[in-house]
């Protein structure tokens, strides 16, 4: 086996036949097969894999039940190969697979890997469509490129080769969080890399819809900060801080309006403090973990669960900040010194006992 082509896919039931027949003449005499990706997606995308795979076996189909990630399939799906090199390819036709074989090429000739790209000579992002896509993605390319110096042209492209070894190596340093999963390789490298980049013509989209939405941008804000972090405080941590931060602010809101609607300070600080746990847990069963997503009967769980957990947060904060205020007299650092232990406290249990964080 030379090649295997990992493709990610979710909700792409119709790419899937075209991109097996595109695969088939882009790489015609040489010994490949196509990983399929699938992360349990509703409209059965393993269904149409599976369907080609019992007929041909170079069609593989990985599916993931209860986990959501483009990275993360990207790198299950590299690890289920054996052969030489692995190349990524989107499962929805807008990258060029006749590129795959000048890839092989560039490899074979050395370099260590290769990279399809739409911003240099030959290269074009036509197919991004809208006037916002292709502004988001120039600037998403300029802050990638300044802040880690990853000295390439598009490096949020998912569409890339390399040696399986070297991905095998590599491997263990991967956040494996997000979209990115080309710059997460090039930044996990402890040597720069000899990157090749062939250019490409990025197509429109002909059937089913993007996958980019807010979170993703958020979620490669949230790389970007771990590698200037160095990996120092989990990126985890930082999200539920910050939602939390926001569930202060709806405290406060909801607690004035109470007042105002006649309610006493307690029931109005009791229903604000409840509103703002309740508001903390969805922001974090859909930010902080999406990859771990609670739904249905388990999300109601994971909601009393949550409320148990931050209450028992608040007496510590409580206890400890009213400890402290008695021996210092500084409200301020107290009350800073309270919060910070019911963070560090909701943050841990709930990961391990809400979310179940492995
Ligand atoms: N398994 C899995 N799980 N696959 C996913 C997931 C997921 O959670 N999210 C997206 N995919 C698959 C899609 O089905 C598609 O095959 C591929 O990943 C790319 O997703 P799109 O939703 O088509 O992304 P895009 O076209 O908006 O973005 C592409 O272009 C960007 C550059 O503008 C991607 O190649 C990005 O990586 C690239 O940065
Ligand atoms: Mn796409």
């Amino acid at each position: 086996m030379t090649l295997s082509v990992v493709v990610p896919c979710y909700n792409e039931h119709a790419n899937v036949a075209p991109m097996v027949a595109a695969l088939d003449s882009a790489l015609a005499g040489l010994a490949w097969e196509v990983i399929f990706v699938d992360d349990d997606s509703p409209d059965g995308t393993h269904m149409a894999a599976r369907a080609l795979a019992q007929s041909d076996a170079r069609v593989r189909c990985i599916r993931r039940i209860g986990r959501r990630g483009l990275s993360g399939a990207v790198i299950e799906g590299a690890l289920s190969s054996s052969a030489a090199y692995v190349a990524v390819i989107d499962g929805d036709m807008q990258h060029d697979e006749t590129r795959l074989k000048p890839m092989l090429e560039a490899l074979a000739a050395g370099a260590d890997l290769a990279v399809g790209s739409r911003h240099v000579a030959g290269g074009d992002s036509a197919g991004l469509g809208s006037p916002l896509r292709v502004r988001l993605s120039t600037g998403g390319i300029r802050v990638a490129q300044l802040l880690t110096g990853a000295n390439i042209s598009d490096p949020m492209s998912g569409f890339f080769m390399l040696r399986r070894a070297l991905f095998e190596q590599l491997t263990g340093r991967l956040t494996g969080q997000g979209f990115k999963i080309l710059l997460d390789l090039v930044l996990a490298s402890p040597k720069p890399l000899n990157i090749v980049e062939i250019p490409y013509k990025f197509r429109p989209r002909q059937a089913g819809e993007s996958k980019l939405d807010a979170l993703v941008l958020a979620q490669f804000a949230g790389l970007l900060l771990d590698k200037i972090l160095r990996g120092t405080v989990p990126l985890r941590f930082i999200a539920f801080a910050l939602v939390g931060a926001f569930g202060v602010v709806v405290n406060l809101l909801v607690m004035q309006l109470a007042r105002r609607a006649g309610w006493d300070f307690t029931s109005a600080q009791s229903i604000g403090t409840l509103i703002a746990m309740i508001a903390n847990f969805q922001l974090n069963n859909h930010l902080t973990y999406r990859a771990q997503r609670l739904r249905k009967a388990r999300a109601w769980r994971g909601l009393a669960l949550f409320l148990a957990v931050c209450s028992l947060g608040a007496i510590a904060n409580i206890g400890i900040a009213k400890a402290l205020y008695i021996e210092n007299g500084s409200g301020l650092l107290a009350g800073a010194a309270g919060a910070a232990v019911g963070v560090v406290w909701n943050y841990a249990v709930s990961a391990t006992l809400v979310w179940r964080v492995k």
